[in-house]
């Protein structure tokens, strides 16, 4: 979609909003699959009630874009503008035991960056690629730990009241991939409450989930992480592995060889082509194990 009218173009740029015509969106996102839409960058979060009545009044539909580590975009010319924030400098600021973060913070940086500084306890995400707004947004996890856990404040543009407000730890639920977040609100930063911890210790456990991961997991490739949510009790990967489909492919949609929840990019794989792979391994998974599998990932399609 394009917005083209010189009013609302001028008044993006009062909002500090930067406007990136024909984005490609397979270049935002890790599956590099993605059609092309205008982007609007956020330069301050102050401005996003007005920016999002601007949208309304004008009929213009958004998403907002966050790492897009966790998403499938839609081929071709998109319906919808997409929102990002622009990080700003500094993104991560420190008081004590505590963590303020823009959502709009790289992951890794900011667990590396807390590390340094003896904060610890998010080891298990580390190369989970994305921002600390998406990884909040779907409570992230990996190896016994979540984001969630570690959640005290959240600042947050609400889809219900259509207003910026800081929501407590304990009004929010976590749970397993899943929060209470409305689809539509938007993270703008977070307070976290992480363990001191020296250094050198959380070296060492960083190094251990990288080690576990490089080990099991595509890293290289392009990929959403994993597709499917693991069923309560069972693992979607040993699923379709125990199918036999790793390979399996669509086009250069393809189930990936080391993990068999993982579905990779091989090449240039199209949003139709992954959603296929998609649809047939759940199909495949229904009728053997009669189990409906729930997508992980985010699907944007048009
Ligand atoms: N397995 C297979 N074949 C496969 C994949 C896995 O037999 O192709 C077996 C493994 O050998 C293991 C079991 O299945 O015995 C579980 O595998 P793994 O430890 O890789 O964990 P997972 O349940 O497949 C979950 C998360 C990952 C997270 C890892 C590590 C989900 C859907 N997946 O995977 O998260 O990194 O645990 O904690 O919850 C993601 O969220 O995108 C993601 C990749």
């Amino acid at each position: 979609m394009r917005i083209s009218d010189p009013k609302i173009v001028a008044r993006l740029a009062e909002l500090h909003v930067e406007l990136q015509p024909g984005a490609a969106l397979a270049g935002l996102t890790s599956l590099g699959i993605g059609g092309t839409t205008d982007l609007l960058r956020i330069k301050n979060h102050e401005g996003i009630p007005d920016l999002l009545n601007l949208l309304d009044s004008n009929h213009i539909p958004h998403k907002f874009l966050g790492g897009g580590s966790n998403l499938l975009v839609g081929d071709g010319e998109l319906p919808w503008v997409v929102l990002q924030l622009v990080c700003p400098e500094p993104d991560i600021v420190l008081e004590g035991n505590f963590a303020h973060v823009d959502a709009a913070a790289d992951l890794g940086r900011t667990i590396t960056f807390c590390a340094k500084n003896d904060l610890g306890g998010m080891e298990g995400l580390i190369g989970v690629p994305g921002t600390v707004g998406g990884a909040l947004r779907m409570n992230a996890g990996a190896y016994g730990m979540q984001i969630g856990s570690y959640v005290r404040e959240v600042k947050l543009h609400r889809a219900a009241t259509r207003k910026i407000e800081i929501l407590r730890g304990h009004q929010i639920s976590f749970e397993y991939r899943h929060t209470s977040f409305a689809p539509d609100d938007m993270m703008l930063s977070v307070k976290l409450e992480l363990p001191s911890k020296l250094f050198k210790d959380i070296l060492q456990g960083i190094r251990i989930c990288n080690e576990k991961r490089r080990s099991s997991q595509p890293l290289g490739q392009k990929s959403a992480g994993c597709i499917f949510k693991n069923p309560p009790g069972a693992s979607a990967g040993r699923m379709i592995d125990d199918l036999g489909l790793k390979g399996l492919s669509v086009g250069d949609a393809r189930v990936s060889d080391r993990h068999a929840n993982f579905f990779v990019n091989a090449g240039r794989a199209s949003a139709r082509d992954m959603l296929a792979l998609i649809a047939d391994v759940s199909e495949r998974v229904q009728k053997t194990y009669g189990v409906e599998l729930e997508n992980e990932v985010v699907v944007w399609n048009a």
